[in-house]
């Protein structure tokens, strides 16, 4: 899977983009990650790409023209422009079905970005994301040229690549082969509910002992004994997603009846 993103500040993506599996991720083969930096496409002699609002008031606003010159010399057919990465022509695409490309803008009055968002971006062949700065894009790139707005949480932060980082990581682990499959499927949101709580070595710490199911090597009743912990963990801290979880088919018969235990 490919993922293009435009900022103008392509220094910040070194470190979580080039470390552990993201950075596994595209030794194999199986994501390639372009940064192009938005001033590289700004025609005039000083590279501008932000300007005052207009109506006044305080901030700079991203012009329009650096923007869709960036958008579409990426996406044509046959890029004229060099990324400031290195372009790799075969790469690979998970789902070769998968439609082709989709143009995201990091904005925190967008939708909240969710893990069933994150499954449906890792269908794409290649995803876009534009990261905004001071007060955000000129209106005019968010009707023309984005197919979809993306934020990360009721908050709002500096710049739209801290965002990037958050959707590329979460989408990325989900494309088939960066991750054991098992480890995707049943963490937290993935099947409607919260995860199980985890345990490792040592089998008692400060007098702490692990759940002994967890040692009994009774696969069922670890399974069973898991599930129940995922119910009960939902139904404390967050009760609004069995809605959801119902709805999309994730609760069991048997589940219900452990609720109402619970
Ligand atoms: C300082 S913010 C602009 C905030 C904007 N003036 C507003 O009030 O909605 C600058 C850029 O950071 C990014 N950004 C800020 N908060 C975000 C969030 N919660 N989710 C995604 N992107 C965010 C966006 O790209 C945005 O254009």
């Amino acid at each position: 899977m490919r993922f293009d993103i435009l900022t103008l500040f392509p220094g910040m993506f070194t470190g979580p983009l080039t470390e552990s599996i993201l950075k596994r991720a595209q030794q194999a083969g199986l994501v390639d990650i372009h940064l192009h930096h938005i001033r590289n496409y700004a025609t005039d002699r000083h590279h501008t790409t932000d300007d005052t609002p207009y109506g006044g008031g305080a901030g700079m606003v991203m012009k329009v023209e650096p923007l869709a010159a960036a958008l579409r010399t990426i996406l044509s057919p046959a890029p004229s422009g060099a990324p400031d990465t290195p372009d790799t022509p075969d790469t690979p695409v998970a789902h070769p079905d998968a439609p082709p490309t989709l143009v995201l803008l990091m904005s925190p009055d967008g939708p909240l970005f969710t893990q069933a968002m994150a499954e449906e971006f890792s269908h794409w062949q290649r995803l876009v994301l534009v990261c905004g700065r001071y007060e955000g894009v000129d209106e005019r790139v968010r009707t023309t040229l984005i197919d979809r707005e993306v934020s990360i949480g009721e908050y709002v932060i500096t710049g739209g690549e801290l965002a990037a980082m958050v959707v590329v990581d979460a989408v990325a682990r989900l494309v088939p082969g960066v991750l054991d499959e098992a480890s995707t499927t049943e963490e937290s949101y993935s099947g409607g509910l919260l995860e199980y709580p985890h345990y490792t070595r040592p089998a008692e710490w400060e007098g702490q002992p692990v759940p002994p199911v967890l040692v009994s090597g009774h696969h069922a009743e670890v399974a069973k004994w898991r599930r129940l912990q995922s119910l009960r963990r939902t139904l404390q801290r967050r009760p609004d997603l069995f809605v959801r979880a119902a709805a999309q088919g994730f609760l069991t018969l048997d589940d219900i009846k452990l609720l109402t235990s619970l």
